[in-house]
């Protein structure tokens, strides 16, 4: 067994000598390589656009993700977010008005499917209408048969074009790689499967042979896909991914279309195109950091969840992965800070994340082969862990006022464009959520929030401030449907809630943060969703008075959660920069801004870090970012 060198490998050679463009100096076993000199990068929302010069030749390497639809259906289904399909792009050109030799080389091992690098896996490949696919995957493929960010079931496919420059193998990492760099051609046949992923690290491996380039540019790509088979188990029933319902199982048809299409359909620059466009009301809404921040927040967001066909139910769901703080399905208060991403651009298939959640609720598991009794009175808090829904009512992290709220919110949101008809079935449920909010109202006492790191959160306001509009959102809804007096019922005891939390939480220039501790503060995050919501309920002044409040509060890099540390959230920040005036707006997006560009901590974006030192505290790469595309719901 050899130790790791590295999942994914990108090699160059310019006139006989190679040099790595992916991967460690040590990519190719006993050799040190040394690395093209990179000139640029940039982070796009579809698209990462590396720019590398090196002995007279530009190379451009462009990872794509087409995720550019969810709800239409009228686009090909190769642009659309359910379509587990990645392509990475690479253009050629000489820079210095003369020709190069240029050969390209691309890899990667097996490691994305395996939980444990000595499982053993299989790999074999095929050839459809001038496309080569190459794929890896384990022996045992034991479908949702286990919760870890890992999973070792399914297929990676590499595919590409074939033509007479093309050549490609199946064997170890160090033979591969070692033969490209030597110039020397690949072995001519594949390595025997099966072996473990790490005795000599099988790796798929593709190279092209460019021969002399000049000033004309030459592009070559390699598509990524991942077939998980099954994505999900609900409660007892495996659930396949939506695209396989679209192409009925057959994944040959899907990658031959996937490749062969993308060349003809020019899919690089489509999606720059739509990145084009999607910047342009970024910085029309919030200005040029605002859009750099959106841009790296995006991939985060769309790339957490997953699209399935419920064949029980003959509808699609969208389930959501807690990456990095737990690793829970669906986690209703990681769906609401995410939320402003789909609710701009993708609303109805929002409505797809929260079905799962009702069904779970509503005692539906039976229908699945579990049978859950959630007697509960309040909304749960997730379905289980990534992959696996299999959650007790009373195993849920509970935070009652914060994920039923979250829920009656959401809802509320996706009305505004989709027919509340869909709701006919869960009016008793929502209607008990609301007598929850009603019954604890509107003080929480003693509740967890969704800052559950800061421990319990007794007597706060910021999540009163929430459950006060979870219940407008219900009485919203209810009159959108027609149900005047229900939503009466909870409307008018708006006022009172509304009266009690400005009597009690104020405490001159601010808000406190828990209504009996005199000179706490903290950001009232949770108001954002009455702008969204566009509801007649805190007044202005509110608004006012904590906006400015919160300028006196900006660190260097931040505005601090509340009093009591120096942390903060990133998707918070945003959601209070978005209820706030265009000046105020822009110096906590500055900062944000400030924190991304500076911060040491080289992680994907992290939501929770401290507001002074510009450090990551904990978490990253989670889909609340979605969070910093709030101001996108206000104008
Ligand atoms: C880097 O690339 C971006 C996007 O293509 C471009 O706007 C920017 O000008 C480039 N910067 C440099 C230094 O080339
Ligand atoms: C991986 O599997 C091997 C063989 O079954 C086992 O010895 C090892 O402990 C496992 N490693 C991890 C990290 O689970
Ligand atoms: C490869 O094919 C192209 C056109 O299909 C042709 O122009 C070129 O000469 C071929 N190269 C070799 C090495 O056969
Ligand atoms: C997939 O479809 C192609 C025709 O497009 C067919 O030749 C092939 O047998 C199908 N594969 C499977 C597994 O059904
Ligand atoms: C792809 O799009 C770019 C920019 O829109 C254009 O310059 C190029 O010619 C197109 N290529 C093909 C093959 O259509
Ligand atoms: C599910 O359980 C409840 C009580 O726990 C029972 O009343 C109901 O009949 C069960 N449903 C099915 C389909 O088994
Ligand atoms: C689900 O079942 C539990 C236990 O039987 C019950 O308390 C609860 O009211 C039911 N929920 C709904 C929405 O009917
Ligand atoms: C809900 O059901 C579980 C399991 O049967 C039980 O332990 C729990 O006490 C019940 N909770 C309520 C609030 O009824
Ligand atoms: C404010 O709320 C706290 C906690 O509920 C309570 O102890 C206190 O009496 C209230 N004060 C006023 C002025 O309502
Ligand atoms: C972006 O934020 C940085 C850091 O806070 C600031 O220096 C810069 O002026 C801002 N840029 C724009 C265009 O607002």
């Amino acid at each position: 067994m050899q130790s790791r060198v590295c999942v994914v490998a990108g090699l160059i050679r310019v006139d006989g000598k190679t040099y790595r463009y992916m991967g460690p100096a040590s990519v190719v076993r006993g050799v040190t390589t040394s690395s093209v000199t990179q000139t640029n990068v940039t982070v796009f929302p579809t698209r990462t656009v590396y720019e590398f010069h090196q002995d007279g030749v530009q190379l451009v390497v462009t990872f794509v993700t087409p995720a550019m639809y969810l709800d239409d259906d009228d686009i090909p289904d190769m642009f659309s977010a359910i379509l587990p399909v990645s392509y990475i792009t690479l253009d050629v050109k000489s820079i210095d008005g003369k020709k190069h030799n240029v050969q390209l080389y691309y890899d990667n091992s097996g490691e994305p499917t395996v939980m444990n690098a000595s499982e053993n896996i299989q790999w074999s490949r095929a050839q459809a209408d001038g496309v080569a696919m190459l794929s890896i995957g384990t022996v045992e493929q034991n479908y949702v048969g286990q919760t870890s960010d890992r999973i070792n079931w399914g297929y990676w496919y590499l595919s590409f074009l074939e033509d007479n420059s093309t050549s490609s193998v199946i064997t170890s990492d160090a033979t591969a790689r070692s033969f490209f760099s030597l110039g020397k051609p690949f072995p001519s046949t594949d390595d025997h499967p099966p072996r473990p992923c790490n005795d000599n690290w099988p790796v798929l491996a593709v190279s092209w042979d460019l021969g002399s380039v000049g000033s004309e540019p030459v592009r070559r790509f390699v598509s990524i896909v991942y077939d998980q088979v099954y994505s999900i188990r609900y409660f007892g029933h495996n659930m396949a991914p939506l695209w396989r319902l679209n192409w009925e199982g057959n994944v040959t048809d899907m990658l031959t279309v996937s490749v062969g299409d993308a060349a003809s359909l020019n899919i690089t620059d489509d999606c720059a195109k739509f990145d084009e466009t999607l910047l342009k009301h970024f910085r029309s809404v919030g200005g040029d950091n605002f859009t750099t921040l959106a841009s790296l927040a995006w991939r985060q967001v769309i790339g957490s969840t997953d699209y399935v066909y419920n064949d029980k139910e003959d509808a699609p769901w969208g389930f959501l992965k807690e990456i990095s703080s737990g690793g829970f399905v669906s986690t209703v208060d990681v769906l609401l800070p995410a939320a402003p991403v789909f609710l701009y651009k993708f609303p109805q298939t929002f409505l797809t994340l929260l079905l799962p959640i009702l069904a779970f609720a509503n005692n539906e598991t039976h229908i699945y082969g579990d049978n859950v009794s959630y007697n509960l009175s309040w909304a749960p808090h997730s379905l289980g862990h990534w992959p696996v829904c299999d959650m007790r009512p009373n195993q849920e992290e509970q935070m009652p006022m914060e994920v039923t709220a979250d829920m009656l919110i959401m809802l509320a949101q996706v009305s505004k464009f989709d027919d509340t008809v869909f709701f006919t079935k869960y009016w008793p449920l929502l209607r008990g959520w609301g007598d929850y909010l009603l019954d604890n109202l509107p003080d929480p006492a003693s509740q967890l929030c969704t800052d559950d790191f800061e421990g319990p959160s007794p007597h706060n306001v910021n999540l009163a401030a929430k459950g006060i509009i979870g219940v407008a959102a219900l009485a919203h809804i209810l009159t959108l449907d027609g149900q005047k007096e229900a939503a009466k019922k909870y409307s008018s005891r708006l006022s009172d809630f509304i009266l009690f939390w400005l009597k009690n939480a104020s405490d001159g220039n601010h808000y406190d943060r828990q209504y009996d501790v005199p000179s706490s503060w903290s950001m009232k995050y949770n108001l954002m969703f009455q702008k969204a919501l566009n509801l007649d309920l805190f007044p202005q002044s509110v608004f006012d008075t904590e906006c400015a409040f919160y300028q006196e509060k900006l660190t260097f890099y931040g505005i601090p959660l509340d009093e009591r540390h120096d942390y903060t959230k990133a998707d918070w920040l945003m959601f209070t920069a978005a209820m706030c005036n265009d000046e105020q707006f822009m110096a906590i997006t500055d900062r944000l801004y400030r924190f991304a560009t500076e911060t040491t901590d080289r992680v994907p974006l992290t939501d929770w870090y401290d507001a002074s030192t510009g450090r990551r505290q904990g978490f990253q790469g989670r889909a609340v970012v979605g969070g910093l595309l709030s101001r996108m719901l206000m104008k």
